[in-house]
């Protein structure tokens, strides 16, 4: 059977297919007395707290489990809307948010509405691997721009103006950032998104590490520079709820009933399960065990970006949020793939070359990811030690 050419635009996944390769390690002789410590993984050790399983529980036991609206559980979009008022002090009615099987969704439903053949969206490099195959899955042309350590690793202003051509149609960012765990600090984003505006483009915000910042100059969203930003978000990572596939969309209002009109025909409706679920998120509870764990990946961090640099791994900007660390091997090898590998093997440490997340010098680069506990990070840590 004939492949659609679009497929040519998608490249492999390398994070996934590496951490094929550490599973398989993982289960030779070799790794026998010294399971596998997993490093490499983009998704919280944790899982939902105990009201959030209750509600899913009184969810299933009183059937109701039927579609819902291709927008989300009106009471969900609700309660995202108070969120914002309560976390961000921002004002955002709940006809702005559409409720998504995920950030992905969220991120292909707001592609597939904005980007036509052609059309250049500009990203940093590096950045979350998708973005650029969510651009070119609706036929967009995703332009890497190089950032550096001096800029965060992230797209400024004055980048986007330089990069901006005839066919630009809008910015995709990340912040914090999916590989780096940095962000753009506030003062930028708003003139990122000016610069955006004056060119009539769209600038989408990926805000889904946005909840687990670290640092109060950074930990603020995007919509307060505009209602004409568009924003993703996610039950997957602050709220621990990767595997149920729930997340959401900010829209500026006029977008939605095209959003809506393609989340019905593509999937009808989020899980409802999750949904209702996911209510139970902003219990009061739920809330205090999701920001002392939000304190347990700030520690985390704080350990681990030191040790990294005792081990010649250099972290160029230190992360202020989400939960990885991005860090220059080259002082131990050229490639950062083979890197992997090596200490695949003989650390047990599973770790991610930079290959995916770019192309700009991303080969020095390995991302960690601190979203285990600090005894296995410690215990990685010493292993990492021993054999460099
Ligand atoms: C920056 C970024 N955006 C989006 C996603 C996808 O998240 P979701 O599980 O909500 O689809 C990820 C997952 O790792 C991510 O790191």
């Amino acid at each position: 059977m004939k492949l659609a050419s679009r497929l040519d635009r998608i490249e492999p996944f390398y994070v996934m297919e590496c951490a094929k390769a550490a599973v398989e390690i993982a289960r030779s002789p070799a790794c026998a007395g010294s399971p596998m410590i997993y490093l490499n993984i983009g998704e919280p050790d944790f899982t939902a707290p105990p009201p959030v399983l209750a509600a899913a529980r009184a969810c299933m036991e009183g059937g109701r489990t039927h579609y819902t609206q291709a927008t989300g559980e009106p009471a969900l979009r609700d309660r995202i809307s108070r969120w914002y008022g309560e976390r961000f002090g921002l004002d955002i009615s709940p006809q702005r948010i559409v409720v998504t099987a995920g950030a992905s969704a969220a991120l292909q439903l707001a592609c597939l509405a904005l980007v036509e053949r052609g059309d250049e969206v500009l990203m940093p490099d590096p950045c979350y691997p998708c973005n650029r195959h969510f651009v070119a899955a609706a036929d967009g042309v995703p332009v890497l721009v190089p950032a550096t350590a001096e800029e965060r690793f992230q797209l400024s202003a004055a980048k986007v103006e330089a990069a901006w051509t005839a066919q630009t149609r809008g910015v995709l960012l990340a912040s914090p950032s999916n590989p780096t765990g940095t962000s753009i600090a506030p003062a930028e984003m708003g003139r990122i998104v000016q610069a955006v505006r004056a060119r009539g483009g769209f600038t989408m915000v990926d805000e889904i590490y946005l909840a687990l910042s670290f640092d109060a100059a950074f930990g603020r969203s995007a919509l307060s520079h505009g209602d004409d930003v568009i924003a993703i978000n996610s039950f997957s990572k602050y709220f621990c709820m990767t595997g149920w596939r729930l997340g959401w969309l900010v829209l500026p209002e006029a977008l939605v009933p095209a959003v809506e009109k393609l989340a019905q025909n593509l999937y009808i409706c989020p899980s409802s399960l999750a949904q209702q679920a996911a209510l139970a998120c902003f219990e009061t509870e739920a809330i205090a065990e999701y920001e002392r764990r939000r304190a347990e990946f700030r520690a985390r961090r704080d350990y681990l970006v030191p040790a990294l640099e005792g081990l010649g791994l250099r972290v160029p900007v230190a992360p202020d949020g989400a939960f990885y660390a991005w860090a220059d091997c080259s002082a131990h090898a050229a490639s950062s793939w083979d890197f992997c590998f090596d200490m695949m093997r003989r650390a047990h440490v599973a770790i991610t070359p930079g290959r995916d997340f770019g192309h700009s010098g991303t080969e020095r680069f390995v991302r960690l990811s601190y979203a285990s506990s600090l005894p296995a990070l410690r215990e990685a840590v010493q292993r990492l030690s021993r054999v460099l």
